[in-house]
């Protein structure tokens, strides 16, 4: 079973192809958060959960996503990170993640995909994000078929522990806020953004976005909306947006 929480598109990418390329299930941890559903989650095969790398670990909420939900069945597990730069992952954090849910780590690997942080670290302009796509996809599709065929992965240099230990903390306190989030008139009002927020922090009044004080940056509602209409104050302004649809 291939569970992914995704903000940008990146990492669901990455796990459609790895539920393709493996015959597996693809299960969205962005819907089972905004349904409030933490019900047992049952698989026979491993467990493969992809998601984004937030300040050097898996975003708090798919984080608690994992802890708090009980998997029955294959106590195998993956773990598929897709990241801005692979320097900043600490492979020590999923270690210690399966100890505390008695997983048995088969593999922790990170693909560099385009930088999804407008709000953070900046955007690039649409050729850098293709190239770096193209050289996601064989990286992803190796991944693939190794975890179809059962292999474990090759272990990664850990990463510092700087980022997960020092910077996550100081990052979610003082930058991992709404506030600055603002509409502009180019909105039309189609509320995509508040469907695509995972923790179901945009209300629509008036046909405006209204942003409320539970937001984890995962920059789904500024960089998935179709108008460009939304700023972060004005960090955001005159940036190529970057979001890699499904739809
Ligand atoms: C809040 C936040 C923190 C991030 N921190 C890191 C980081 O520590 N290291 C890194 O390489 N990329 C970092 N990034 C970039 C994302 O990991 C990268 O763009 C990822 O592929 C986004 O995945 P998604 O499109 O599935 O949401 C961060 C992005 C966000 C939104
Ligand atoms: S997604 Fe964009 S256009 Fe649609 S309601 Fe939200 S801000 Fe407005
Ligand atoms: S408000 Fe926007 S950035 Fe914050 S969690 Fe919702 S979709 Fe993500």
């Amino acid at each position: 079973m291939v569970l992914f929480f995704s903000g940008t598109g990146n990492s669901r990418y990455a796990a459609k192809r790895i539920a393709e390329i493996s015959g597996d299930e693809l299960i969205s941890i962005n819907d089972k958060i905004k349904n409030k559903d933490y019900s047992d989650v049952r698989s026979d095969k491993a467990l493969v959960f992809v998601g984004p790398v937030y300040g050097g670990r898996f975003p708090r909420i798919m984080d608690d996503y994992i802890k708090r939900v009980r998997f029955i069945g294959s106590k195998n597990v993956y773990f598929i990170a897709t990241c801005a730069a692979t320097p900043w992952l600490t492979v020590s954090y999923a270690k210690k993640l399966c100890e505390e849910k008695k997983f048995s780590l088969r593999g922790f690997n990170s693909v560099v995909m385009p930088q999804g942080y407008i709000a953070g670290g900046g955007t690039q302009p649409k050729e850098v994000n293709d190239k770096v796509l193209a050289e996601a996809d064989p990286k992803i599709t190796a991944i693939a078929d190794k975890i179809r065929d059962n292999k474990s992965l090759a272990e990664e240099k850990p990463g510092s522990g700087f980022m997960s230990k020092i910077l996550n903390p100081i990052m979610y306190s003082v930058m991992i806020t709404a506030k600055p989030f603002a509409v502009t008139d180019k909105c039309s009002g189609c509320g995509k953004c508040a469907e695509r927020c995972p923790l179901n922090n945009i209300n629509i009044s008036n046909g405006r976005p209204f942003w409320g004080k539970d937001c984890t940056h995962c920059m789904a509602c500024i960089a998935g909306c179709p108008c460009e209409a939304i700023e972060y104050g004005k960090k955001t302004q005159g940036k190529p947006r970057y979001y890699l649809g499904d739809e």
